[in-house]
């Protein structure tokens, strides 16, 4: 497995397989099961995979969790790389915040992202992070020129966000989803799980308890509307129905149910489709 920390190296490497088709797996790092599914779907269709290690500091706010993201923890990278040593990855780009962001993140160039999908969700409780996640992601694209691209559907509005942009710059990416990977419990897999004590992940489990008791009872003919009300916990921080294509608010099948939860420092986020 080859490993890259500088945009030279790994734009010589995707000279040299230009005749494959090169998968790309983005992440953030601290990668668990949840990124090894995206590694498995993609292993189904392609040539080569490629998964980027990258924190990005631009998609986190002052007040956010970047400096403990976990990571950023030492030792953190070593364990990541292990673990795609052993998913059979052909190649790691893992490159520093300075190779990435030479003068800094205040005074670049970002990505604007599609209005109508932005301004809900996670793009309201969380202004500049789509701008932040859709730059970090046009940058990468451009040092490694895949041919495909795995994003997991727990970020679900992510996934929208850059499908949108993949086809407003004409970029000539496939963009693929892949379903959520959850413990028994139900809690979808997430770097952030990490912060959990064994208390709070029991708690955590109620998430998607919820999304499945809010899903049957909507199927039995109730208003999504009121059922989201209905079931609503004072630790969430949104609890809406809404379209999987255009995120519009909806009442009437087929929709999906979006929360985002506060448990201790972690905010968790899920989603579950009702068609
Ligand atoms: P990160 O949180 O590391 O997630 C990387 C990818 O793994 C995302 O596409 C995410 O949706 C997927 N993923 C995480 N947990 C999952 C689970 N339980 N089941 C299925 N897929 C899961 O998302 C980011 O990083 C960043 O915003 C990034 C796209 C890398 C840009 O910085």
């Amino acid at each position: 497995m080859k490993v890259f920390s500088k945009i030279s190296e790994v734009t010589e490497w995707r000279k040299l397989t230009n005749q494959q088709t090169v998968s790309l797996i983005p992440t953030m790092g601290a990668l668990h099961q949840g990124h090894g599914f995206l590694i498995e779907e993609a292993k189904k269709n392609s040539d080569l995979i490629i998964v980027y290690i990258f924190p990005n500091p631009l998609q986190f706010s002052k007040n956010e969790d970047f400096d403990e993201y976990p990571s950023l923890l030492p030792g953190a990278l070593e364990k990541d790389i292990e673990f795609c040593r052993k998913q059979g990855i052909d190649a790691v780009f893992a490159p520093k915040v300075e190779e990435i962001y030479p003068n800094g993140i205040k005074k670049i160039t970002t990505v604007e992202p599609n209005p109508q999908l932005l301004n809900c969700l996670c793009g309201k409780a969380r202004p500049g992070h789509f701008q932040g996640v859709l730059t970090v992601l046009l940058k990468f694209f451009n040092f490694i020129q895949p041919n495909k691209a795995f994003f997991g559907e727990k970020d679900y509005q992510q996934f929208l966000l850059v499908k949108q942009m993949i086809y407003d710059f004409n970029l000539h990416i496939e963009i693929l989803p892949v379903k959520i990977r959850r413990e028994s419990s139900g809690l979808a897999l997430s770097s952030r799980n990490k912060y959990l004590s064994d208390e709070q992940k029991i708690q955590s489990a109620e998430i998607h308890q919820t999304l499945e008791e809010a899903k049957s009872l909507i199927l039995q003919g109730k208003p999504a509307s009121k059922i989201v009300k209905e079931l609503n916990k004072d630790y969430f921080e949104y609890f809406e129905a809404r379209d999987s294509e255009t995120l519009e608010k909806k009442d009437k099948l087929p929709l999906r149910l979006f929360i985002a939860a506060r448990i201790g420092k972690a905010r968790l986020i899920d989603n579950i489709v009702v068609e």
